[in-house]
Formats: C-alpha cells, structure tokens, sequence
C-alpha cells in the first residue's frame, strides 16, 4: 500500500479519488460482516477506512456520496432483529427471599452432591438490574452478540453491542470460541441524563435505568444505541472451546483480564453466613453504587462441582439470587377493575392514583382474586387481619423487582365512612356469561368460552405470543386492532393465516391502515407463512389450553410424537376422562358424606364404582392409560386438554388452524446419543460416588426415565450395596444390573 496522504493535505481531486476508492471498501466491508456474516478484514482495518472516509466527507462534504456507507450503520437497514441460536441456553435463576433460604440453598447444593459438612467455597455478587447479553467471539474476534430472548432463540444485536464501550471488539489469548455473558445496563446518572434529553427532545422517557437499558439496546438503528451510554458487566460464559479456569473466582478474573468489566464487589465466600454478611455490604451500599441492582447472586465456587448439580428445566442448581426486600408506597385505590384471561379467569386489578415505588411510577396492581379482596389467603385464613380491600382505600402498594405490583395492605383509619364492601362480579363484565368458581378453586371464570371477546383476545395474544407462534409484526397490539375489524376480522388462529387471501382482492385495504405501509404488510404476510410450518410443542401450547405450559406441551408433543396421534388418542380416552371426572365428583361425595355419619370412608371404592357404573370402552380406557403415563402429565392436566378436544366449538376452531397450517413438526427426540436414550433405569441400594438425586438428575439429562420401582418396562438396574427387593425381583424379570462403576463407565463419555 502507498503511504496515505493525511487528510489535511489532501487536494480536492485526491480527495475524490479518495472517496471513490475507500466507499465501496466500507460498503463491502459492511455487506460482508453484516449479511453474510463472514468479515474479509479486521475490525482495526474497518474502523480505520471508515474513519478515514467520515474525515475525507467532513473535510470535503460536496464530495460526500448520498449513499455514503459512513452513514450506514449496518449494511441495509433492517426493518427486525435476526434470531440467533443460543448453543448454550441462557437460563434465569432461583430466588431467595430470606436467610433461611440462603442456608437452605447451601443444604440442598451438599445434599444433591451428597458432600456432608465438606469445605464449599460460594462466589456472592451484585445482580445487576438491567438486560442479559451473550457476546460470541470467534479466535479473538467478536463475531455476535445476542439477547436472551426466550433462552433458546436471541436477537441479533451485535451492531449495537460494537456501540459499548465496554464491550471489546478484539480480544487477546481468548479461547477459540467463547461467549462471555453479562448484564448490558446503564447508570443512574446517565439515566436521569438521557431522560432530560428526551423529554427536551419532545421524545417519550424511560420509566427507569433497566427499560432505558432494554429500549436502547434493542433499537434497529445502531446510531441511537450508540447515543446512549450504556454499560456492560460479564458474570458469566456460554460456549467455550478451552474451560477458563477451575473456579468461579478464577474465571471471572480470567474475563477481567482479557478487558472486561467485572462487578467490583465479587468475593469469594466459605459458608452461608458469610454469604449474607456480604449481602448485608452489598444492600448498604446499594442506593451509592450509582447503577441499580436487585439482589446479590451467589455461585458454587467449583466449576466441577457447578458442572454435576447442572440445571433444572429454567435454573441452575449451583446458583441463586437473594433478592433485596420488595420496595412499598401508600397512595389511594381509586377503582377495581376485572379483567378477564384466556381460560376465562377474571382478575381484579387496582387502578391507583400514580405513586413512585422504588423510582417507578406504580399506577395498576393486581388483587389476586376475590378471596384477596376479602382479606383471606388461599386457605381460607385471615390475611391483613381479616382487613378487606375497597374503592377509595388508602392502600399500601408492594413491588418486587419485576414482579407485579401489588396491593398488600390498607390503612382502615383512613376509610371513608360511606364506603361499602367491594361486591365481586359473578357475570364476566365482558360478555355476561355467567361466573363460576369451581370447589376448591380461588378463581372465579367466566363460563363464555369463545363466545367471550375478552377470553378470545386473550387466546390470541397467547397463539402469537413468544413461546407459540410468534408471529413476527403481529403482537398483542395487532391481534387488538384485528379483533375488533370489520373489514378483516381475527377473530381465532385459523383466521391470521386466511388473512392475506381476504386482503388481495384489495390489497391496499391493510397496507393504507395507521401503522401499516406495503413494506410491513408484505413482511407480515411472509411471517405468517413461515409458521405455516410449526414444531408440535409450539402448536399444542399456542392452544392456550388452560394447565397446558411450555414444558407440559413438550412433554405431550414427545410423548405422541405427532399430531395425529396427539388429537386422535386424546379423542379416544374421552370416555375415559369423563369416567375420571366422576370419579373425582364421587370420592368427593363420599368424603363429605362419611364426615356427616362419621363411617369409615371408602374413597377408593367411591372411585372404582363410579368408574365401573361409567362402562368405559377398553380402547379409551387404553388411551387413558397412555395420556397419563406421559411424563409431567397428571389427571389435572390430562382432563384439562381432553376437555379442550371435546368442545365442540373449540375443536372445530381447531380443525380450522391445522387446515390451515402445512407442516405440523415432530419434535425432536431426546438426545439419543447416549447409550440410556429413552431407556427406564431404577436406582437402588446405596451409591458411594453420587447421590440419588444426582444420578437421577443425570440420568434424566441422556434421555433416560427413572423409575423408583423395578417393573417389566425396566430396561436397567443400577444396584449398589445392600440391593434387595428390588434387584431379585430385576433377576427374575431377566432385567440387566449393573453396578455403580458400569454405570460411570456406562454414562461417562456421553
Ligand atoms: S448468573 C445460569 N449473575 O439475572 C444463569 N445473572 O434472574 C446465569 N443477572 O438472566 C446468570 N446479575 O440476566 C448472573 N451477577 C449476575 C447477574 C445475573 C444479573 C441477571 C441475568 C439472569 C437474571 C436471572
């Protein structure tokens, strides 16, 4: 390369000789980085063209191309973030609230490795309050960061993370592939400050630091992220081609090294107490900090011992969060309103005069259920002394951290003299169907089903919502507008995916709507068609069938494997659910009848005559079986969807969206690698390397099944000292045993 000429000195020709070389290097340079993400050069070298080319512009701006790639932040603008695959999920954490949960947390990390009174090291630090971020570099190079997202799927927003200063771009003695973990947040200070521009600005302000952090981060154009200050602390790592080190400790000072910020008030701790002492530091100091922070976490210090208590479904075993006391406020319950959800469960909400708790302006919380209102909790019991809650109460307002405010108390020598005891509905406020509260069940629910514009919205917002279809472009806003439209009504799930064929006699009829221009209407209709072809899981939780939540719906899309299956055995063990269900109806009947004459109860015979009065059809009764021996699955869930299957008007709304659909995607199996994939194993006798729970827990990670009794299905016996029973009875059955070594050896390498 020939020496470059500074631009101070360069001549006007030069410099659009200049231009004309270095734009298209830049504009290459973002396509390649950008789009195909694969970046021919260094992010030194891009920086410095770049630079160069912004200097030659500011110098020379009758030069400067319309279509400069200095204005470009990314190579095309994009009108949505692209997902990004976490290869190692991003999970939340357990809570603690009080000591005792800190010293039960240390009890159940030694009982699950079964290690005694054995030295265990803790690491405890801040947890900061702001949006968790997976930096992915590749030999050095920061290649991705992402959102967590749903923990499995992340937005892409690496241009906006190269904003961060504290976020480095190149990285020395890194191992090959790391992906650093952290907090992305912003300070108080910067806060307040960003706030006074915006409302300067005329533009709309941030309610704290953590939305301010979120809406900054997640904006298309990097331009603004890199206009607002925010922060970035690494606590944690997701893939890694080489460990970091053999501890917590050593890991996060390993991260600080290669350049990033880690949380100053990190110590290593050797008990529960000192775990809380430092807490207690931690909670003084935290209004001077200058960030805001909702707790402190704690971390098995061992990366080993971290690696054997893994993870249940959505948290690790090896850590918690001890979160800070919730914040309070007084202010005044203006009104109760009653919202009605998807199955039907109508919700008092408390509409507030605006009060700021813990710097956030509080104006609607939640009043349970009726029970709440009244002053009793779940059982039955007094709470608040018995104190009920009414309109025009002076009430004392309850937040913790992202939970949902709430109403906790009321002051009764500040009620109204006139004030009258809150009478809850018992017609759902939406569409007048009738209310019930069911025995035993705190919640009252309109009877509507979809007649219901409330529960149909609901279910809706629900079948597009993150963990089911999610529809790109088509949120809860949308679903609103689309309900209520006369022109191209939703009015259920089948009804999204004709949407396109009814707007194309007239394709401008969506596109010249508020919000709505060719561009998002064209995107919309690709996003909906793209999820013509839908996992089963996603598909059987978009139902919105009431019990049925993301893991019970993996667990019934595994267990039937596929639709047909799903909907055709569900369909079979009707009988059979409603032999249950008066079964469940009759011991009831018997317990209160045998408490009257005080007999013996025979709640078992109760059920047995029921069911044999029910007649039910050996096929259903095989279905039955089998819909319950899916795993997770119990009788609540179980007549829960056969009930969903069974009503008329929802099946055929559902009939109408697999008509509708084109691919309805077989789940994955279980990792089937593993030499115990989808094998049942029982555990028994004493075990000297691990405990039962580990090996449980472990076994259950290779796709085994474990079972506590040795039955015909067992396909393995793992039998350690003093086996009895159970392992003569594996013997008889021809069943094969292996020791606690065969199964290490076994389970090792998978
Ligand atoms: S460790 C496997 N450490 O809290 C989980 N998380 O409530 C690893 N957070 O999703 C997370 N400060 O966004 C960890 N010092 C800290 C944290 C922290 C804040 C966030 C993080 C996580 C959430 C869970």
């Amino acid at each position: 390369m020939t020496a470059e000429i500074s631009v101070e000195n360069l001549t006007q020709t030069e410099a659009a000789q200049e231009i004309a070389r270095l734009a298209p290097l830049v504009a290459q340079a973002n396509e390649d980085y950008h789009q195909s993400d694969t970046p021919r050069i260094s992010d030194a070298v891009y920086d410095a063209l770049k630079r160069r080319l912004a200097a030659i512009e500011t110098r020379f701006p009758n030069l400067k191309q319309e279509d400069s790639p200095t204005e470009k932040v990314g190579a095309t603008p994009s009108d949505g973030f692209g997902k990004i695959q976490h290869v190692v999920r991003m999970l939340s954490l357990g809570n603690a609230f009080s000591d005792e949960d800190v010293t039960e947390f240390d009890q159940s990390v030694r009982k699950f490795l079964g290690m005694g009174k054995d030295p265990l090291n803790f690491t405890a630090e801040p947890k900061i309050d702001g949006l968790s971020l997976s930096l992915r570099y590749e030999n050095g190079t920061l290649m991705q960061a992402a959102t967590r997202g749903d923990g499995s799927t992340g937005e892409n927003v690496t241009e906006n993370a190269l904003t961060i200063a504290d976020i480095p771009h190149q990285l020395t003695d890194a191992p090959d592939i790391l992906e650093v973990r952290g907090e992305v947040y912003m300070s108080h200070a910067d806060f307040e400050a960003l706030n006074a521009r915006q409302t300067e600005a005329g533009a709309k302000t941030f309610a704290n630091p953590r939305n301010a952090a979120a809406g900054s981060l997640r904006q298309l154009d990097a331009r603004i992220t890199k206009s607002r200050p925010l922060r970035f602390f690494a606590y944690a790592w997701g893939a890694l081609s080489a460990p970091l080190a053999s501890t917590q400790t050593g890991a996060i000072e390993r991260l600080e090294t290669l350049g990033f910020q880690t949380n100053p008030l990190t110590r290593t701790c050797t008990s529960p107490s000192a775990m809380i002492a430092h807490y207690r530091k931690i909670e003084a100091q935290r209004a001077t900090l200058g960030y805001d922070i909702d707790g402190v976490v704690y971390k098995v210090d061992d990366l080993a011992l971290q690696a054997r208590l893994g993870f249940r479904s959505t948290t690790p075993r090896w850590a918690i969060a001890h979160k800070f006391p919730a914040e309070l406020a007084w202010t005044t319950l203006e009104a109760i309103d009653i919202q009605v959800g998807r199955t039907g469960a109508l919700s008092p909400v408390a509409r507030l005069k605006p009060v700021t708790v813990g710097g956030v302006v509080v104006s609607n919380a939640t009043l349970h259920n009726e029970d709440y209102i009244e002053g009793r909790g779940n059982k039955g019991e007094a709470i608040r002394g018995g104190k009920d809650i009414r309109v025009g109460d002076w009430v004392q307002v309850y937040r913790a951290g992202d939970v949902i405010p709430k109403v906790a108390d009321v002051d009764l020598s500040k009620r109204a003299k006139d004030s009258a005891p809150y009478i809850f509905p018992t017609v759902c406020p939406k569409c007048g169907s009738t209310a019930v509260r069911d025995e035993g069940d705190a919640v009252r629910r309109c009877t509507g089903g979809l007649i219901c514009p409330a529960q149909a919205v609901e279910k809706l917002k629900h079948f597009v919502s993150r963990a089911a279809f999610d529809i790109e472009g088509l949120g809860a806003k949308q679903i609103e507008a689309f309900y209520e439209d006369d022109q191209l009504p939703v009015k259920e799930p089948a009804d999204i995916f004709t949407l396109h064929a009814r707007d194309k006699d007239n394709f401008t009829k969506l596109a010249n709507r508020d919000g709505w221009g060719d561009t998002s209407v064209a995107k919309l209709w690709q996003a909906i068609d793209e999820k013509r072809k839908i996992p089963l899981a996603r598909l059987i939780f978009g139902l919105g069938i009431r019990h049925i939540g993301e893991v019970t719906a993996q667990d019934l899309a595994r267990h039937y494997g596929g639709w047909d299956a799903f909907s055709e055995n569900i369909t079979k063990a009707r009988p059979a659910a409603l032999a249950h269900r008066a079964a469940d109806i009759a011991e009831e009947r018997e317990r209160i009848e045998a408490a009257r004459d005080t007999r013996r109860v025979r709640l078992a015979d109760a059920r047995k005559s029921a069911i044999a009065a029910a007649k039910v059809p050996p096929d259903a009764a095989r279905a039955w079986a089998f819909l319950i021996d899916a795993d997770g699955i119990g009788a609540t869930v179980a007549l829960s969807v056969s009930d969903a299957l069974a009503n008329p008007d929802e099946r055929a709304a559902i009939d109408r969206l697999i008509a509708a659909l084109e691919e309805i995607q077989a789940p994955e199996a279980r990792d089937t690698s593993s030499p115990v994939a989808g094998k049942t194993v029982v555990f028994t006798g004493t075990l000297e390397k691990m405990t039962r729970a580990e090996a449980k827990a472990r076994a259950e990670m290779l796709g085994a099944k474990v079972s506590g009794s040795v039955s015909a299905k067992t396909d393995l016996l793992v039998a350690g000292p003093g086996a009895g029973s159970k392992a003569k009875k594996a013997a008889d059955l021809g069943i094969e045993t292996i020791d606690e070594d065969g199964w290490l050896a076994l389970t090792s390498n998978a």
